[in-house]
């Protein structure tokens, strides 16, 4: 296993278990739930993309049958994803708070978050054109794996 798909894996633990905390919060204080676009952001970009991110990485060029295209460019989506997280959802509490660069912190980590999820596109996207399954569709036929049951009497 490449180790930024289990980088992934545990880094969607971490934004999980960082959501619910502030989730948790939120819920005992209500005036807490001012932080809510930190909170989702946490939930939904963190725990869920970086849960898909990991997972899709691993298993999506095992469906095709082709190994992922470009690693190099998994790394720089993992190294983007985080920093675009802890910028964004700081941001997030930091505009709430009327602290200094807060706007800046959600615009720097809005394009980091973005760079990630293109690296993410651009690379399962190509890994699945280079697939040799679709080569043999394109020829007409079908690979194995789509052969009826009953084809095998
Ligand atoms: C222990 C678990 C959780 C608790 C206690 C919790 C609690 C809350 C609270 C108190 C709010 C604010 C509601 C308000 O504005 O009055 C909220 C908003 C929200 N939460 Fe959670 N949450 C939890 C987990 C999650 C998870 C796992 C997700 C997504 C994967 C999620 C997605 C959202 C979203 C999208 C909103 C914004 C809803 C809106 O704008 O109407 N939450 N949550
Ligand atoms: C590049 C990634 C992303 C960036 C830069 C981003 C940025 C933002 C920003 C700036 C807002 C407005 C927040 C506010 O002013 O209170 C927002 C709202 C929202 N975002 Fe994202 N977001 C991203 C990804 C996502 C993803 C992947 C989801 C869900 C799967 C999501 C769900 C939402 C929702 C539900 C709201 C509305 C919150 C509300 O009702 O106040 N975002 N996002």
């Amino acid at each position: 296993m490449d180790w930024f798909v289990r980088a992934f894996l545990k880094s969607s633990l971490v934004w999980f278990s960082l959501a619910v905390g502030l989730a948790l919060a939120m819920a005992a204080f209500p005036l807490l739930t001012v932080y809510r676009a930190a909170h989702l952001h946490l939930a939904l970009l963190g725990f869920v993309t970086q849960m898909i991110y990991g997972v899709a990485l691993h298993v999506v060029p095992r469906f095709f049958g082709q190994p992922l295209l470009h690693s190099r460019m998994a790394e720089v989506q993992f190294w983007t994803a985080q920093a675009g997280l802890v910028l964004l959802t700081t941001g997030f509490v930091a505009r709430v708070n009327g602290w200094p660069l807060a706007a800046g912190a959600v615009a720097v980590g809005g394009l980091a978050s973005a760079v990630g999820a293109f690296c993410f596109v651009v690379n399962l996207w190509r890994t699945m054109d280079a697939s040799p399954m679709r080569a043999v569709q394109a020829r007409g036929g079908r690979p194995l794996a789509t052969l009826p049951q009953a084809d095998a009497h």
